[in-house]
C-alpha cells in the first residue's frame, strides 16, 4: 500500500518552477530505503559513497558496477515511489560511449533508476549527449568530485576564487545544452551556486552548496549519527543512530551473558505431550 503519487523528473522540475525545495538522501540498502520512502524523501541517490559508507574502503573508487546494480535494485523495492538516483562508479562511463551506455541502461534496466548521475565538467558533455539521446537521463556532479579525488589532490571546495566559479557557472550551461536532467553541486558557495541555480532550468541539487539550490543531498549515515569519522563542514547531524545501535547490541550480549535470553517467550513449544514421550524414550 503506497500513498504517495510516483516523484519523476517533471515533478521536480514542477517543484523548481514552483521554489518548492527537493529532499534527497543517500540509500544503500532495502530497510533504510523503506524508512525514506515512509518519510516522504523525494529522491534516493545510491551513491558511490557506499564505497565509504558501508564497504570502509578510504575513497569511491574502488567500488563495483554490479555492486551499484545489486544494492539500487533494493533501494528500489523499499522505495518504489522515490525518484531514484544511480550513481555510475569510477571509470564506469567515459572511457568509451557504448560502454558509458551499456552500463547506465543497467541502472535504468536492471535496477528501476529514473536516472542515472555521472560526476564532470564540460569534458563530459559528449557523453552527456549520447546518453540523452538514448533516452538516459543524467545528472551531472559538479564541483567536488570525489572520483577525481587525485586530480584535486584531496576532498576540496570547489569555485572558491572568482575564476574557477565562474568555470562551474559555464560547465552548467554546457551541461544543461548537452541535455543534462539536473546539476549536482558539491562543496561549493553560496554564491556561485546561487547564480547557477538562477540560470538554469534544471533542479539544482547542493551537496555544501548553501541554501540557494533547489534541492539539498546528504549522506544518509552523516545526517543520522552512524558515521563514526569527521563529518564534512556542511553535515548537519539530526539522530544519534550509532549510539542507539551500540546500546542495543551491549544489551544483548549481556543478556546472553547472564542467561536472560532467550526466555520462555522466545521459545517453541512442543506438541501437546510430546515433550513426555521424548523424555520417556530415555533420551532425555
Ligand atoms: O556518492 C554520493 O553519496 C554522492 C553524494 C555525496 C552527493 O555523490
Amino acid at each position: 500500500m503506497n500513498p504517495r503519487e510516483k516523484i519523476t523528473l517533471s515533478t521536480l522540475m514542477a517543484r523548481t518552477r514552483q521554489g518548492r525545495k527537493i529532499t534527497m538522501l543517500t540509500a544503500y540498502d532495502y530497510p533504510t530505503a523503506q524508512i525514506q520512502e515512509l518519510a516522504g524523501v523525494d529522491c534516493i541517490l545510491v551513491g558511490d559513497s557506499a564505497a565509504q559508507v558501508v564497504l570502509g574502503f578510504d575513497s569511491t573508487l574502488p567500488i563495483k558496477l554490479d555492486f551499484m546494480i545489486t544494492i539500487a535494485a533494493a533501494v528500489r523495492r523499499g522505495a518504489p515511489s522515490a525518484l531514484l538516483v544511480g550513481d555510475m562508479p569510477y571509470l564506469s562511463f567515459n572511457v568509451n560511449a557504448e560502454e558509458s551506455i551499456r552500463n547506465a541502461h543497467r541502472f535504468m534496466a536492471e535496477a528501476g533508476c529514473d536516472c542515472v548521475k555521472m560526476e564532470g565538467h564540460a569534458r563530459i558533455a559528449d557523453t552527456v549527449r549520447l546518453m540523452s539521446a538514448a533516452t538516459i537521463p543524467v545528472m551531472v556532479h559538479m564541483g567536488l568530485r570525489p572520483q577525481a579525488v587525485h586530480q584535486f589532490g584531496g576532498y576540496r571546495a570547489q569555485g572558491r576564487d572568482a575564476r574557477s566559479a565562474q568555470r562551474l557557472i559555464d560547465d552548467a550551461k554546457i551541461m544543461e545544452e548537452a541535455g543534462a536532467c539536473a546539476l549536482l553541486l558539491e562543496a561549493v558557495p553560496p554564491e556561485p551556486a546561487k547564480i547557477i541555480a538562477e540560470s538554469t532550468r534544471l533542479p539544482v541539487i547542493g551537496c555544501g552548496a548553501g541554501p540557494h539550490c533547489d534541492g539539498h543531498v546528504v549522506v544518509f549515515h552523516d545526517m543520522a549519527g552512524l558515521t563514526q569519522t569527521a563529518l564534512p563542514k556542511f553535515v548537519k547531524r539530526y539522530g544519534d543512530a550509532r549510539e542507539q545501535f551500540r546500546r542495543a547490541v551491549e544489551a544483548y550480549v549481556l543478556d546472553i551473558t547472564n542467561g536472560q535470553y532467550p526466555a520462555v517467550e522466545h521459545c517453541y513449544q512442543m506438541e501437546a505431550g510430546e515433550a513426555d514421550k521424548l523424555k520417556a524414550s530415555g533420551s532425555a
